[in-house]
C-alpha cells in the first residue's frame, strides 16, 4: 500500500455495492448464517450485475484499481506474441485467451503477430464478465480493426482445444477457501452478517483429514501434521483454480497453456513467516488485506501455487515445457530488442515515447517490481520441449516435483 489513508467505501443501498451487500445478506441468511470464504469471494467478484468484475467499474490501468503487465506496455504482448509465433510452427493457428481484461493483451498479440507476417491466427476469448467482454471488443475495434473478423468470444470451453491458451493474471482472481490453524484446531474461515448488517469473519470446524490437496502439498514441503505447523497460520485452498487447470488441460488436445501470474513454488508459498496467507485486495492502486470492506468495489486475489499448477497439468497428461520468472521470459523473448526497435522508430532515445517504454520495461523486469514475483509457466501436449521464453533461467527444478 502506498499510503495509509483510509479508502472511502460507498455502500449505500442504491448503488451496486449496497445492492451486493443486501444480496450477500440474503444468501448468508438462506445458508443458515454462514457461507465459506470461497462462496463470498465468488459473489463479491462475479455475482451477475453486482460483483467487482461484472459491475462496470474501471478496474484496469492508471484510472482503475490496479495495473497489469499488458496495461503497462505493449512490449509485454509483443514478447508473448514472439513465443506464440514459435509455437504456431507446430500447432493450428488458434489462440484462446481466458479473462482478457480490457483486451489489451489480445490487441498487442494480434498486432505483433501481424507484424511477423502471421495474419492468419484466429483469436478466441473466454471471459466471465459481460462488461469486460464489451470493453474488449471496443479495445480491439480501436487498436486492431483489421483483425476483428478473426476474433470470437466464446460462451463455454470448447470440447477440444488445438492451439495456444493464454491467461495473464486470471488464476489469482479465482475464489479460494481459507483454512486457519490457531495452534490447536484447523477451522474453515467464512463470512456471516453481524447485527448491524455488517460482514464479519466466522469459522466452522473442518475435518483436516478430508482436505486432501492441501495435505498432499504440505507433505510435499515437509510440513507434516498440524501439531508441527507454525501457529497461527492461514492457508488458501485454490479448489476452483485446480478444477480450472484440470479441465482446461484435459480439453487441450494439442498445443500449449501459457499461464502468467504472481506466485511461488509450494516450498516458498508455505513459508513459516507467511502466516496470514497471501490474500490481498486492490482498490485505487492501494493494496490491503481486508476483503470484507468495499465489497464489489475492490479486487480480491491470492498468489498462485505453481507447484500445484504444474502437478495438475502433468496429471492431465501435459508436459511441463518451462517455468521462469516474468523477467527471464520477457528477456528471452526479445524485450530489449523490441525496445531498441522502438528507439529507432521514435528517432532518438531521448524521445518521450521511448523513455516511457524504457521505464515500463523496468517495471516489468526489475526484481523489486514485477520481474521476480510474476512467473510464467508453459504446459503442453504434443509440443517440442524447446520454447524460447525459457531458454535462459528455466526454473522447473524449483517446483519441487519428483
Ligand atoms: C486480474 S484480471 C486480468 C485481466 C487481463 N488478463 C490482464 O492481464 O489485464 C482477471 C480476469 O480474469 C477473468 N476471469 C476470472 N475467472 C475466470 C474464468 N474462470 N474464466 C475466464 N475468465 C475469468 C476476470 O473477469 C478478469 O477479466
Amino acid at each position: 500500500m502506498s499510503s495509509s489513508e483510509p479508502i472511502a467505501s460507498d455502500s449505500s443501498p442504491s448503488n451496486s455495492s449496497g445492492l451486493l451487500l443486501e444480496h450477500l445478506g440474503q444468501v448468508i441468511e438462506q445458508a443458515g448464517g454462514w457461507i465459506s470464504f470461497e462462496h463470498f469471494m465468488h459473489l463479491a467478484l462475479y455475482e451477475p450485475g453486482l460483483g467487482y468484475y461484472v459491475a462496470g467499474a474501471r478496474k484496469f490501468g492508471a484510472g482503475g484499481d490496479f495495473v497489469t503487465a499488458p496495461e503497462i506496455s505493449p512490449l509485454f504482448g509483443g514478447c508473448v506474441a514472439k513465443q506464440c509465433a514459435q509455437w504456431l510452427e507446430d500447432v493450428p493457428a488458434q489462440i484462446l485467451e481466458f479473462g482478457a481484461g480490457s483486451g489489451a493483451l489480445a490487441a498487442q498479440v494480434l498486432n505483433a503477430l501481424q507484424r511477423m507476417g502471421r495474419d492468419d491466427v484466429r483469436y478466441s476469448i473466454l471471459e466471465v464478465s459481460p462488461d469486460l467482454r464489451a470493453r474488449q471488443e471496443q479495445t480491439l475495434r480501436t487498436l486492431v480493426p483489421q483483425a476483428l473478423d478473426r476474433v470470437v468470444w466464446l460462451e463455454a470451453l470448447p470440447a477440444e482445444i488445438h492451439g495456444i491458451i493464454l491467461a495473464n493474471e486470471v488464476l489469482d482472481a479465482m475464489p479460494v477457501r481459507l483454512l486457519h490453524f490457531d495452534g490447536a484446531h484447523v477451522v474453515e474461515r467464512g463470512v456471516s452478517m453481524g447485527a448491524n448488517a455488517d460482514l464479519q469473519w466466522a469459522h466452522r470446524p473442518v475435518d483436516f483429514s478430508q482436505i486432501e490437496q492441501l495435505r498432499h502439498m504440505l507433505s510435499r514441503v515437509g510440513w507434516g501434521e498440524p501439531n508441527q505447523w507454525p501457529a497461527p497460520y492461514t492457508f488458501e485452498l485454490p479448489d476452483m483454480m485446480s478444477a480450472w487447470v484440470n479441465t482446461v488441460a484435459s480439453h487441450l488436445r494439442q498445443g500449449v497453456m501459457l499461464l502468467i501470474d504472481y506466485g511461488f513454488p509450494a516450498a516458498e508459498l508455505y513459508h513459516p513467516q507467511r502466516q496470514g496467507g497471501t490474500l490481498m485486495c486492490h482498490a485505487r492502486h492501494r493494496a490491503h488485506p481486508d476483503p470484507l470492506i468495499l465489497v464489489g468495489q475492490q479486487d480480491i486475489t491470492t498468489h498462485v501455487n505453481f507447484t500445484a499448477v504444474a502437478e495438475l497439468g502433468l496429471a492431465a497428461g501435459l508436459d511441463l515445457l518451462g517455468y521462469a520468472t516474468q523477467a527471464n521470459f520477457l528477456l528471452n523473448t526479445g524485450l530489449i530488442e523490441q525496445l531498441s526497435t522502438m528507439a529507432e522508430q521514435a528517432g532518438a532515445v531521448q524521445s518521450l515515447p521511448y523513455m516511457r517504454q524504457a521505464q515500463a520495461v523496468q517495471t516489468l523486469v526489475t526484481e523489486t517490481e514485477m520481474g521476480e514475483l510474476f512467473k510464467v509457466i508453459a504446459l503442453g501436449r504434443g509440443m517440442p520441449d524447446i520454447a524460447m521464453g525459457f531458454l535462459q533461467g528455466d526454473r522447473r527444478h524449483h517446483l519441487g516435483l519428483d
